[in-house]
This record gives C-alpha cells, sequence and structure tokens, in this order.
C-alpha cells in the first residue's frame, strides 16, 4: 500500500533531506550543472507537496551551504534565482497553501532580495501550523552552534544568564531551529554517505538513509522506501 493511502501517523514526524545529485544528473545528461539544479528545485516542489499528503509535518532540506560559497559565480547566481523564483511564487500562493516556513542559516551573506524574501515568508506564515518547511540557506551545522555559542556569550555578558547553568533544552533555544523537533529521519540521496555539515546537533539520534538515487530523479516511492526503511530500524536513543 501507498503510504499515501496509510495512516497519517505511519510516518516521521520530522524528514530532512540533503538534496544531492544535481551536478552529477546534468552532467550525465551533458547540460550545465544549473540545470540540474533547477530539476533539483522540481524535485522539491513534488516531494514537498507528497510530504505534506502523507502528513509529514516538518521538512528541512539542504538548499545552501556555507562550503557552497567556493562554487562558479554562475552556479550561486543559478541556484539563488531559483531559491527567489520559489519563494515569490511561495508569497503568491500563501493562504492558499498555509504552509509555514523558517530559515535556518546565516542570512546576512545572502543579496538583499533574497534576505528580503526569505523574511517575508517567514514572518507571513509565521501564523500556520500544519506544515512547516525549513530552508537551510548558507547553512552550516558548525556554523550554527558557533553562532549559538556566540548569542550565549551575548547573554552572559549582558547578566541576562549564568555561565554555570547552561543546559543541553535551553542551549538549543540559540540554535536556528529553535522550537522545532529534532528530525527523525534524515535522507541523502545520491550514493554519497556522509552528512556535511548538515544539522549536526540535531541529527544525533536520526536515522539516516542513504540513497542511490540522483535528487533530480528522486520520486514519491523514493521517501516511500526511505521511511520504510526508517521503521525497520529499531530506535533506541542509547536504552536497551
Ligand atoms: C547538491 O548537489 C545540491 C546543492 C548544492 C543545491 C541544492 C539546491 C536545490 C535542489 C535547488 C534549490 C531550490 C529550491 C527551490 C529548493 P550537487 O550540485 O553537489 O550535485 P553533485 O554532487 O552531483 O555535483
Amino acid at each position: 500500500m501507498a503510504l499515501s493511502e496509510k495512516n497519517k501517523m505511519d510516518v516521521p514526524q520530522h524528514i530532512a533531506i540533503i538534496m544531492d545529485g544535481n551536478g552529477r544528473w546534468a552532467k550525465q545528461r551533458g547540460l550545465p550543472r544549473t540545470a540540474g539544479h533547477k530539476a533539483g528545485s522540481e524535485t522539491f516542489r513534488r516531494i514537498a507537496d507528497y510530504c505534506r499528503t502523507i502528513g509529514v509535518k516538518y521538512l528541512t532540506v539542504y538548499a545552501f551551504s556555507t562550503e557552497n560559497w567556493k562554487r562558479s559565480e554562475e552556479e550561486i547566481s543559478g541556484l539563488m534565482v531559483l531559491l527567489e523564483r520559489y519563494l515569490v511564487e511561495a508569497l503568491q500562493d500563501m493562504e492558499k497553501n498555509g504552509v509555514r516556513f523558517r530559515f535556518f542559516g546565516d542570512l546576512s551573506r545572502l543579496s538583499p532580495k533574497l534576505r528580503r524574501l526569505c523574511e517575508e515568508a517567514s514572518s507571513r506564515s509565521s501564523a500556520y501550523s500544519e506544515v512547516q518547511v525549513n530552508f537551510c540557506l548558507n547553512y552550516g551545522g558548525r556554523d550554527e552552534i558557533v553562532r549559538a555559542a556566540m548569542d550565549f556569550a551575548r547573554d552572559v555578558a549582558a547578566g541576562k544568564r549564568s555561565a554555570d547553568s547552561l543546559t543541553e533544552a535551553d542551549f538549543e533555544n540559540y540554535l536556528d531551529s529553535a522550537g522545532v523537533p529534532d528530525p527523525e529521519l534524515v535522507i541523502r540521496p545520491s550514493g554519497e554517505q556522509r552528512t556535511s555539515n548538515f544539522l549536526n546537533w540535531q541529527s544525533a539520534y536520526s536515522e539516516l538513509v542513504f540513497m542511490d538515487v540522483l535528487w533530480p530523479d528522486f520520486k514519491p516511492e523514493d521517501l516511500d522506501r526511505a521511511i520504510e526503511e526508517f521503521y525497520r530500524r529499531s530506535r533506541r536513543f542509547g536504552g536497551a
């Protein structure tokens, strides 16, 4: 039975995806890398819709990492245009779709236009609660932890907090993901088997599912397979 026909209780509430393999997909077809990202952005749209259909509450995607600035100017600007285009559309359809948007990462390095779109999407959708999409943009898991540590240090210096009483739960409130439950499932397509600085803190207990399919070819059935794999594994959180 397709997951879409199953009870909504049967899916993880938070799925995170490293959308990898766009470049190889393009190369296989003799196309520029930006064509791979464009196909990848279409896959994102389909998978985000599918997640909503099957009842996934949070979807977090790695759209641009702190390391991605090393790519060519053409590739970077191609990616930024795709993101802008998506957010313009999302803002137009906001009331109809009711999706809440959040953005993880250091947005200060993005163009003023993209930053404004991110801010508008997150503020205008902040009241929606059924489905939430978290875009990781200029995001690195280590960078997120360092920025959180700096914010904490500033609060200590301002006398708002004591340096001796920090708990893991308190520290989470300084992360970009504050208030979002950890992903139960992290998926990386494209055959690479590492997490590449994605959600380092939040994925401490996540099931990691690596798949051979390239992201532009990723289908709802591949998401079903990843979820089925997730349920096959026993999840004990370090307990017996
Ligand atoms: C990794 O594949 C992918 C990225 C660096 C960018 C991911 C972005 C998108 C899928 C589009 C974003 C837009 C929207 C609207 C979500 P790669 O280029 O490293 O692939 P490769 O390893 O095969 O070279």
